[in-house]
């Protein structure tokens, strides 16, 4: 009997890359050690109430100590691209001077080893860890950390230059901005929206004078980007207020850093909304022109949609959104904006399963940015997944959200959009932030009083997704 071929899975373009993300004080620890001082985030920790149970990124995953074991982990899951980032305050303490030889070692080694095993590394500089020095000088809201920041940045450029060749130079600033300055439910605690659109301004001009540094020092191949966590935002009805409700949400969540990276402005809308709390004049002259600086990919970080509604005046404030909780609000100039539990199944973070979202997002950007190459920087999934009595860790979930938000990326592929590679997030078991450590990420289970690394059944579907290029299903798919 002859068979009718089986119909052919989708196949990804040769040299995309499969990769896997981390962040320094999510999984680092070592955190007073080879002359590292304290980022907002271990003041944030040590601040009664703020992280579940008093957990800290003080030991974290040991991936200080233990990289060249997760290095191999990566090799096992068929990982062709490791993003991790570059923790300031080990490199630069005090966010002033000259750089600590022994933290520039610690990364030199890391990406010596990633090329060693075949492994592109993808370096991000700033994922959240300010050094607390700074923040005592006033943060992101004032001006001069964003010229910090490129100091920095030139100097880890020009001890890792030779070895890195992707370079990302904000993970997700809208966080930084609106959850460590607005809603407070991150580091460094803040709730001022005006001191959150002044850390948004100082982040975006942070990046495009980094830019500018990155390209003084390093190779003509070096490869520049941002990563973006951009809200796929719908409306909750299709009525006018809705759709409005939409453009705001839009305006303070995406075109606030899209704007001025990409397009060299501040969207006028945003300006319009925000302008009885500020009249931005913390924006000067040439800082949007400084911003505006070509970008040779562009990060998208997704989870989840974000669905939103016109509220009546006199309600209850907007409020963030799945990060944490927090009384005060993550979106300046959004007040009547409610936001609404998308639907879908949820994952252990309380976040809908809906990878159209995702396509949604990297159509929509190949549409107003044809030639700006893609690259999925974060995307997964917390399940709430423990060994069984065997040992293994079976997380079918898990497999099942990164194949469908895979088959999303296949989509907009398919549809013109440029995408050159996929990171999940993450490779390993962390510290969530707020969360501390009660939300499992990982394609490999910790055990984290043991430090014991266990690839879950996801990781090992993964790897075979990597390997051969083609969106296996993975089993009881
Ligand atoms: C993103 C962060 C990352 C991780 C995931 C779950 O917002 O960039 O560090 O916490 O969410």
């Amino acid at each position: 009997m002859v068979l009718p071929p089986a119909a052919a899975l989708p196949r990804f373009p040769a040299g995309f890359l499969w990769g896997a993300a981390t962040s320094a004080y999510q999984v680092e620890g070592a955190a007073a050690e080879d002359g590292r001082t304290a980022s907002i985030w271990d003041t944030f920790c040590r601040t009664p109430g703020k992280v579940f149970q008093g957990h800290t990124g003080e030991v974290a995953v040991d991936h200080y100590h233990r990289f060249r074991e997760d290095i191999r982990l990566m090799v096992d899951l068929g990982l062709t691209a490791y993003r991790f980032s570059v923790s300031w305050p080990r490199v630069q303490p005090t966010g002033h001077g000259p750089g600590v030889q022994k933290g520039l070692d610690f990364y030199r080694r890391l990406a010596d080893e990633l090329l060693a095993a075949g492994i592109t590394p993808v370096a991000t500089l700033y994922h959240w860890d300010l050094p607390q020095e700074l923040e005592s000088a006033g943060g992101w809201p004032e001006r001069a950390t964003a010229e910090r920041f490129a100091e920095y940045a030139a100097l880890v450029g020009e001890a890792l230059g030779d070895r890195v060749g992707q370079w990302t130079t904000l993970n997700e600033p809208w966080c930084s901005a609106f959850l460590g300055y607005g809603s407070g439910v991150h580091a460094p605690g803040r709730t001022d929206p005006v001191a959150a659109l002044r850390a948004a301004h100082h982040l975006n001009l942070g990046h495009g004078l980094t830019v500018t540094a990155l390209r003084g020092v390093l190779p003509a191949t070096a490869r520049l980007s941002v990563s973006l966590n951009l809200h796929a935002v719908r409306p909750l009805t299709p009525s006018a207020a809705d759709r409005d409700a939409v453009r705001r949400i839009d305006a303070v969540g995406n075109r606030v850093f899209l704007g001025p990276m990409l397009e060299g402005a501040y969207p006028g809308d945003l300006l319009a909304d925000t302008a009885h709390l500020t009249d931005w004049s913390f924006v000067r002259a040439d800082d949007e022109k400084e911003i505006h600086q070509p970008l040779d990919w562009l990060g998208v970080n997704y989870y989840t949609p974000t669905v939103v509604s016109a509220t009546a005046e006199g309600a209850a404030p907007a409020r963030e959104d799945g990060h944490g909780g927090g009384t005060a609000s993550p979106w300046p100039g959004a007040d009547r904006v409610g936001f609404h539990p998308a639907p879908g199944a949820r994952t252990a973070m309380d976040w809908a399963v809906d990878p159209s979202g995702l396509h949604q997002l990297l159509t929509g950007l190949a549409r107003c940015h044809p030639d700006l190459p893609l690259m999925v920087t974060e995307n997964g999934a917390a399940y709430e997944d423990e060994p069984g009595a065997d040992g293994t860790v079976d997380d079918p979930e898990r497999a099942g959200y990164l194949h469908a938000h895979l088959a999303a990326v296949h989509r907009a592929l398919t549809d013109g959009a440029d995408v050159r590679g996929y990171f999940a997030w993450s490779l390993l078991d962390n510290f969530e932030w707020a969360y501390g450590y009660a939300k499992r990420f990982g394609l490999v289970h910790v055990d984290y009083p043991a430090q014991t690394r266990t690839p879950k059944a996801s990781a090992h579907w993964y790897a075979r997704v990597a390997r051969t290029d083609e969106l296996h299903p993975p089993a009881g798919a």
